[in-house]
């Protein structure tokens, strides 16, 4: 397979960012195509630990190319931090080993002072956000207001979209949010400033894609959040702003859906969900706490504890629907040693009915209730194991049980987040 999807089938935070850098070995270019720094994805290899937000998981690899694609909104300050904290640790992030699309937004301050300003407005309804600015930036996008890295390098037009939108924001800011107005002269100096800096890395990410594709390149495209999370397919309101699910990487990229070959559907063992909204497995007991603390589930941008709760079948069967799943890779599967017996939700039921999918009316979602199926547990550590043979048997039935249940196979199998803690059942590049 020469260009491979990888989607959270959750709520995020699936271990997406372990994946992709394992499969890195195997691929040339990796792209980010949608979401910004509200993704916080963790690599752990060689004992050292990082958390990734925009810069793709791929980038531990010096020759392979990294690309941010069109559909990622990007803080120009996170992403100038993110690449000189990777500098300060030893890893070189020159232009050519990192391109970022000109068509890409960007996220302004008053997207972040929106953000804000809005949840804390809201209150008890909040939705938790991560509060980096992504919905103010993607719904300007959308309203045709937005700023594009690309506007950033040419001085006179970033000045005359700055000035316009900059006098609406403001308005809003003051008069419906009750907060202090931001002053023009300070974004756009400092603005121009970053663009500078960012300039070398500018490209059209689209078309290197075409010239990758064209040489033979095999591609790897990391999707950030998980299909929960997704704009349309989601529990809205409480989603992030984009497009999450497979689809999304070919406008978030610019290919056409011809050039995906595979659709990796990255699933944990369990489920976690962090921020507000509906989750039917959600567990309120010690059967909860053990998943957070023995799965170090707090998350990787915000630092806030995870929901933890049970596998959902529901959700998992909607991911294999709406990415084209070819395959899953089951993540943190040793965090479950030791519950004895596990749980996974096969259905719902709503006001007494049996449903086999999500509702779409989010006072519905409130209502459901899982319906479980109860399977056996294992107590046995299982992080070193490297074989799928050498797991307990309850481990096995357990994967076994998935596979059947969502209608497509398992190929990989996480056991710890350091890379050598996977069990390849089959390589996504090399069947
Ligand atoms: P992402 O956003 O999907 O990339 O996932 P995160 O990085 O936010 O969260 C996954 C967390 O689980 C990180 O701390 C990873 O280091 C860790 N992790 C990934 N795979 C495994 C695994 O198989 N077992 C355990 N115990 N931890 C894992
Ligand atoms: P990765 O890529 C988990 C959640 C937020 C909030 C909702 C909307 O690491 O899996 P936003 O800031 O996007 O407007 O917040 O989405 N959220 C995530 N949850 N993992 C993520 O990314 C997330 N990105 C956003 O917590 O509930
Ligand atoms: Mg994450």
């Amino acid at each position: 397979m020469a260009c491979i999807v990888v989607v959270g089938t959750q709520w995020g935070d699936e271990g997406k960012g372990k994946i992709v850098d394992l499969l890195t070995a195997d691929a040339d270019v990796i792209v980010r195509f949608q979401g910004g720094n509200n993704a916080g994805h963790t690599i752990v290899f060689d004992g050292q630990k990082f958390i990734l937000h925009l810069i793709p998981s791929g980038i531990f690899h010096p020759e392979k190319t990294c690309l941010i694609g069109n559909g990622v909104v990007i803080d120009p300050q996170v992403l100038l931090g993110e690449i000189d904290n990777l500098e300060a640790k030893g890893v070189s992030v020159p232009p050519g080993h990192l391109y970022v699309s000109e068509r890409a937004h960007l996220i302004m301050p008053y997207h972040k002072a929106i953000d804000h300003g809005r949840e804390a407005k809201k209150g008890k309804t909040k939705i938790g956000t991560t509060g980096r600015g992504i919905g103010p930036c993607y719904e300007d996008k959308i309203a045709r207001r937005g700023i594009k890295v690309g506007d950033l390098l040419d001085e006179e037009l970033f000045k005359a979209k700055l000035e316009e939108v900059l006098e609406e924001k403001n308005f809003y800011l003051r008069e419906y949010l009750g907060q202090e107005p931001l002053d023009f002269q300070e974004i756009y100096e400092s603005y121009l400033e970053m663009g500078k800096r960012l300039a070398p890395y500018v490209t059209n990410v689209s078309l290197e894609l075409e010239k990758a594709r064209n040489r033979g390149a095999k591609i790897l495209f990391e999707g950030a959040q998980g299909t929960q999370l997704d704009i349309d397919h989601g529990t809205y309101p409480f989603v992030t702003s984009s497009n999450t699910v497979a689809g999304g990487a070919c406008h978030g990229a610019g290919v056409g859906p011809t050039t995906i070959d595979f659709v990796l559907g990255i699933c944990k063992a369990y489920t976690t969900r962090v921020g507000g909204g509906p989750f039917p497995t959600e567990l309120f007991d010690e059967t909860g706490e053990y998943m957070r603390e023995r799965g170090g589930e707090f998350g990787s941008t915000t630092g806030r504890p995870r929901r933890c709760g049970w596998l959902d079948g529901v959700v998992l069967r909607e991911a294999v629907r709406l990415n084209g799943l070819s395959a899953l890779a089951i993540t943190k599967l040793d965090v479950l040693s030791g519950l004895n017996p596990l749980k996974v939700c096969v259905a719902y039921r709503v006001d007494g009915e049996r449903r086999e999918t999500f509702p779409a009316n989010i006072r519905e979602v409130e209502r459901v209730e899982p319906i479980y199926e109860e399977l056996p547990g294992w107590e046995e550590d299982i992080s070193q194991v490297r074989r799928f043979e050498d797991l307990p048997q309850a481990t096995k039935d357990y994967l076994r049980w998935i596979e059947d249940f969502a209608g497509v196979p398992v190929d990989l199998v996480s056991v710890g987040p350091a890379r050598d803690q996977t069990i390849v059942l089959r390589n996504p590049f090399q069947r």
